[in-house]
């Protein structure tokens, strides 16, 4: 009896753990150019952290508009805003009124490949939280 209860103790834990350490995203599916971008490759996985090419655009960039208490009418935006399908989504169709405005003009498609890295791997719920990558 003793050993069954262990034995389901042991198989969630391990459960837990396997779907804890699949939780951070490695690749994403790019609509706009139709490719799959690595993000463990080392020049992308660089880019697409907070201090990354991809999080200072979407400082310098969007949040000239989505902070707090903006004079733009845009509301407050942070990474965790959207879900990862969420943020590939506003770039794949380009239909917010901002990038319809010609806002996001400013960045090269490169760049908006990067930024898009960036929201997509720290999007809502893609974190594992005992991952510090
Ligand atoms: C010049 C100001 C400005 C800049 C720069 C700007 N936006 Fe916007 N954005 C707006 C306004 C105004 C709206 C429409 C009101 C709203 O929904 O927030 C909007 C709407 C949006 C929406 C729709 C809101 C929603 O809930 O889905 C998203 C997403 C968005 N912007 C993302 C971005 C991203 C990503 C960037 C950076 C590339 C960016 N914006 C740059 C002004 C701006």
């Amino acid at each position: 009896m003793k050993i069954k209860v262990m034995a389901v103790l042991l198989l969630l834990t391990s459960l837990t753990f396997v779907s804890l350490a699949t939780a951070s995203p490695k690749h994403r599916y790019d609509y706009t150019s139709k490719s799959c971008r690595d993000l463990t490759n080392p020049q992308l996985e660089w880019a697409s952290r907070p201090w990354g090419e991809g999080g200072k655009l979407f400082r310098e960039v969007c949040k000239k508009c989505h902070s707090r208490d903006n004079s733009e009418g845009a509301k407050f935006l942070h990474v965790e805003s959207k879900t990862s399908k969420g943020w590939n989504r506003v770039f794949a169709q380009h239909k917010v009124k901002c990038a319809k405005d010609g806002q996001w003009e400013s960045m090269t498609l490169d760049q908006q490949l990067k930024l898009n890295d960036y929201l997509y791997r720290f999007a809502a719920y893609s974190q594992d939280k005992n991952d510090s990558a």
